[in-house]
């Protein structure tokens, strides 16, 4: 009797031990950071990014989450704009303690998001951000803990200016930039440096603000000069009004742009007559491209993924495919697993350079009143 009364507290107490501790059967969760721009100049790059980051991080909460752990994604508006960005960074390292970041989309956020993640051993994957700065550091450096999901302007710049020369015929080039902001700027600079090389002439390179709403002058010049293609590396909301005030000038110069133009808010009809660099068309018949689209649309309300969508689903794959085969929450190990993947994404097969850089194709996409279309690929 009395060994029986002792098993049985040995019993209750053991089970009181397991509900209260909690600590061997509570599940873990590992929070997933998501900076992107969801208000700001460039809302439509925020929410495509947010969403196509949460749809990955369903799909693998419904297989399990990762290393047994549920994923929490902690979403911040960093507005496509330094101050906010380094805000939403330091608040994600220091207040949330996240180990892993997606984000931002904008290379002029995503540089100074950089610096704090890797400070602090914190693995960031840009989907997005095509500007050399965001993973080496001024000296060419690499930085340890930053990655990215698409290739560099550089590439970008290259193919763009092939693309003038070789199917626009162009000889001449009219190149419009914004200083201020590190990815037009960049994307200028390649753009002029190819297209010199393979035999063009920039006849003109004029510079604006991020907030001019009148190009006038500067379409004025274009106007004079008549080349035979305007280069305008910008995001959708200035190629918007540029374009629209070109039209209204009779300007007829095609148009050229890199994937700062994918956009459901790019204006067709002012846009129209115009080709853009990117990282994706949501028409590839490839398999991982059409599969991803319908999950996409199914849970988005048939809403169609673009570019952004499409590398943030591909980043946070990436990472999440990472902590498995570094087979703990341990970043020092994550990046030396991602130094070594070989992912087949959405957006193509991703593996890092030197700089974490992947070497990918791009994409043209042609801008008709009706839509965007598919023209071409090219391969690095
Ligand atoms: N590449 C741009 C940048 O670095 C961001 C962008 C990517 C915008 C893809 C649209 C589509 O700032």
């Amino acid at each position: 009797m009395k060994s029986f009364k002792l098993l049985s507290i040995v019993v209750i107490v053991a089970f009181l031990l397991a509900a209260c501790g909690g600590g061997a059967t509570a599940p873990k969760e590992l929070k997933i950071a998501v900076l992107a721009p969801l208000s700001g100049p460039v809302p439509t790059f925020g929410e495509m990014t947010r969403d196509g980051a949460l749809l990955a991080i369903e799909e693998w909460n419904a297989k399990g989450g990762v290393l047994g752990m549920t994923l929490v994604p902690v979403v911040e508006d960093s507005q496509c704009t330094p101050d906010p960005a380094v805000n939403a960074a330091n608040k994600v390292v220091n207040q949330d303690k996240v180990h892993y970041i997606i984000g931002e989309v904008c290379s002029k956020a995503s540089i100074p998001i950089s610096e704090i993640a890797n400070a602090a051993k914190v693995i960031q994957i840009s989907p997005t951000s095509t500007n050399p700065s965001v993973t080496v550091d001024g000296n060419g450096i690499t930085k340890p803990y930053i990655f990215r999901a698409c290739f560099i302007d550089p590439f970008q710049g290259l193919v763009g200016a092939k693309f003038a020369i070789e199917k626009i015929g162009a000889k001449t080039a009219f190149v419009m930039v914004d200083q201020a902001n590190d990815y037009v700027k960049g994307l200028a600079e390649f753009f002029e440096k190819a297209f010199t090389e393979a035999g063009g002439t920039i006849v003109g390179t004029e510079s604006y603000t991020g907030s001019d709403t009148d190009f006038s002058a500067i379409l004025a010049k274009i106007a004079d000069a008549k080349p035979d293609v305007v280069y305008l590396p910008d995001y959708y909301n200035i190629v918007n009004l540029a374009m629209q005030q070109a039209k209204e000038k009779g300007i007829t110069t095609p148009f050229l742009g890199g994937d700062g133009w994918d956009s459901a808010d790019l204006n067709l009809a002012a846009a129209a007559g115009g080709y853009f660099t990117n990282h994706y068309s949501p028409d590839d018949p490839r398999p991982e491209v059409q599969d991803f689209r319908k999950a996409f649309e199914a849970k988005y309300n048939g809403k169609t993924p673009d570019a952004l969508a499409a590398l943030a689903y591909d980043a946070t794959n990436l990472m999440l495919s990472a902590i498995k085969a570094a087979g703990a929450d341990d970043t020092d190990k994550v990046k030396a697993a991602l130094e070594a993947i070989t992912f087949n994404g959405v957006s193509g097969t991703i593996t890092f350079d030197a700089s974490h850089n992947p070497v990918k194709s791009a994409t043209i996409l042609k801008v008709t009143a009706e839509g965007v279309k598919f023209e071409a690929v090219v391969n690095p």
